[in-house]
Parts: structure tokens; sequence; C-alpha cells
């Protein structure tokens, strides 16, 4: 079979020489995984190479780092499908995670993160006793079942803005697993999983980088989108869900009684004056404010729009 010779940089770590970079040269085909090639340069040229695989087939989640740039499994890249125009391939530990040695991290952060969900059933006594048996229907098992398909490689973490800014935010991973059990009939301890998921669900930016990244396409974004649909039944009040029903009231008042969103308005009755005063500044810092003042057309089938809010609620 034809092979072509790539040029694989590797950024290098170890706490006596701190972060280097160190190139290798080797043949490859159009069927060889990245894990074969780390696997091929630590055997045929550097032994000092550190680096973690497993499974090869994208199952076991260990084979995580980046490649040019995007965090991504080792094993699930083809190296000829990664090199640029120079035939190079860079490659670089997760970002987020401490470094231990070369492309090897320390992602204990993310396990944390996911035991503080409380990722497993909590069923009935009488489920656990015997006594009872509870079923699953085919539907219901569908809808969870995208949240349940993380193989912690722990990508998305690596990759989401929120956790790197927000020590209280659990991230992507924790909120797929989290949210799998929330949405599960069978599970007993929902209020709790919303104890633990709803604040921390509306510190996630919805910037799609975790739906990006994910290998098994869990969509931890989703995941938190549908937590918050469960706002009505968490009875908890923290300054963050209590600002989004003040949000969620808003829009539908708003749509309501004009037929859209007036941003300046849904701002003022979500954050209060106080908050609003803030943002004014900070508007008329960066030139923004004119917005503000900004004269809206009139919506006109307000008939149509009452009756839909109507029927609603
Ligand atoms: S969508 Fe939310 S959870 Fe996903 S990467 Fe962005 S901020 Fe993080
Ligand atoms: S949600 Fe996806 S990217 Fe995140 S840890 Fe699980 S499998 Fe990896
Ligand atoms: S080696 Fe197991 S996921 Fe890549």
């Amino acid at each position: 079979m034809e092979e072509k010779e790539i040029t694989v940089n590797v950024k290098k770590y170890n706490e006596k020489d701190g972060a280097f970079w160190k190139s290798y040269k080797l043949s490859v085909d159009k069927y060889t995984q990245m894990t074969e090639v780390l696997r091929r340069i630590k055997s045929e040229q550097d032994p000092s190479l550190a680096y973690r695989a497993s499974c090869h087939m994208a199952v076991c989640g260990s084979c995580s780092m980046k490649i040019n740039g995007v965090p991504s499994l080792a094993c699930r890249t083809i190296a000829l499908q990664a090199t640029d125009e120079k035939n190079e391939i860079n490659l670089e530990s997760m970002d987020y995670y401490p470094g231990v040695r070369d492309l090897i991290t320390d992602i204990d952060v993310f396990y944390d993160k996911m035991y503080k969900v409380m990722p497993r059933l909590v069923a009935d006594n009488s489920v656990l006793s015997g006594e009872n048996e509870q079923r699953m229907t085919p539907e219901d098992q569908t809808e969870v079942w995208k949240f349940e398909e993380c193989i912690y490689c722990g990508l998305c973490v690596s990759a989401c803005p929120s956790v790197k800014e927000d020590e209280k935010f659990l991230g992507p991973a924790a909120h797929a697993k989290g949210f799998r059990f929330v949405d599960d009939e069978r599970d007993t301890k929902r209020q709790e999983r919303l104890d633990i998921l709803m604040d921390s669900a509306y510190r996630c930016t919805s910037c799609y980088m975790c739906y990006e990244v994910c290998p098994q396409d869990v969509q931890p974004v989703i995941a938190i989108k549908k937590t918050k649909n469960y706002l009505d039944e968490y009875k908890g009040n923290t300054a963050i869900t209590v600002a989004a029903r003040k949000h969620d009231d808003a829009i539908e008042n708003l749509i309501a009684s004009t037929g859209k969103i007036k941003e300046s308005t849904l701002f003022l009755k979500s954050f209060g004056y106080g908050e609003a005063m803030r943002d004014a500044v900070d508007m008329l810092k960066a030139g923004k404010f004119k917005y503000a003042f900004e004269k809206d057309s009139k919506v006109k089938n307000m008939d149509e729009i009452k009756k839909l809010m109507g029927e609603k609620k």
C-alpha cells in the first residue's frame, strides 16, 4: 500500500525541562490511526514519549489530546487526514487539566465533577427489595440514551470556556450525566438532582464547543438546555435561578403584550435596576447605548399572537 512520510510535532512536557516541541518523521498509509503513529514513535524513535491509549476504537476515552489545536481522540483520527499542506501534524496535551508528562494530563477534576452529580440511578425501595419491577418505555429510553453514551474522555470539559472561568460550573460532561437521571422516571432523587444541576446549568454560555468536540455525539449543551426546562419543578432559589425565572416570565409577558422581545426591557425585568445601571455603563463605554432607544416597528398580527400565548398558558 502506498505510504507517505509525515512529520509529527509533539509538545513534550516534564517537570524538570518544562514544555518543549520535538519532531518525529515516519511513513504512514491511509489507514494509520494517530494512536498507531504514537506507538511507532515510542517503540522505534523515542521511548520517553508519554501518552495514554488503550482500546484504539473510541471506547475507553483515554487517548484525548489536542490534534492541530482541536480537542480530539487520537485513535479516532487518521494521520493522513490530519496532516497540513507540509504533511505535518501538531500534538499537544488537553487544555484545562494539569500536565503530567508529554500528552498525559491529570483529569481528576473531571471525575470530581462527574461524581458531584450522583451518576447512578436511585430506584424506589420496593424495586431494590425485589417486590416491584420498574420498566422503562422505549420512548423514554431513547430520550436519555444519548446522554448515557459518555466515554469519560474529558474533551468537552477541556474545550469549555465556562469551566475555565467559573468554578461553580459543573461542566458539560457532568451535566449530560446528571440530566440523564433527572429525566429518568425510575429515579427517586429528581429534586436533589435539580438542586445540584439547576444553578450550574445557567452558568453555561451555550457556545456549543462541547457539542463540536464530543466523539460520541453526547450533546451536553442539549442536556443543559433540557435541564432548564425543569425550572418550574425546581424548588430552590439561587441568585441565578431567581433571575432565570424572572427572565422566562418577562419573555412570555413581552411576547404576549407586544409580540416581540425588547432586549432592554427584558434585561431590566430579569436583573433589576442595579444590574441594568451597571450594564448601561458598560454599553456607554462600548458606544452601544444608542441601541437601547432604537424605535421599534409595531407587530401587526397581535390578535393571533395573543391567541397563541393564551393557548400556551
Ligand atoms: S455550550 Fe456550555 S457546556 Fe458546552 S462548551 Fe459552551 S459553555 Fe461549556
Ligand atoms: S460528553 Fe463527550 S466529550 Fe464529554 S467526556 Fe463524554 S464523551 Fe467525552
Ligand atoms: S484508545 Fe480508547 S478511546 Fe482512543
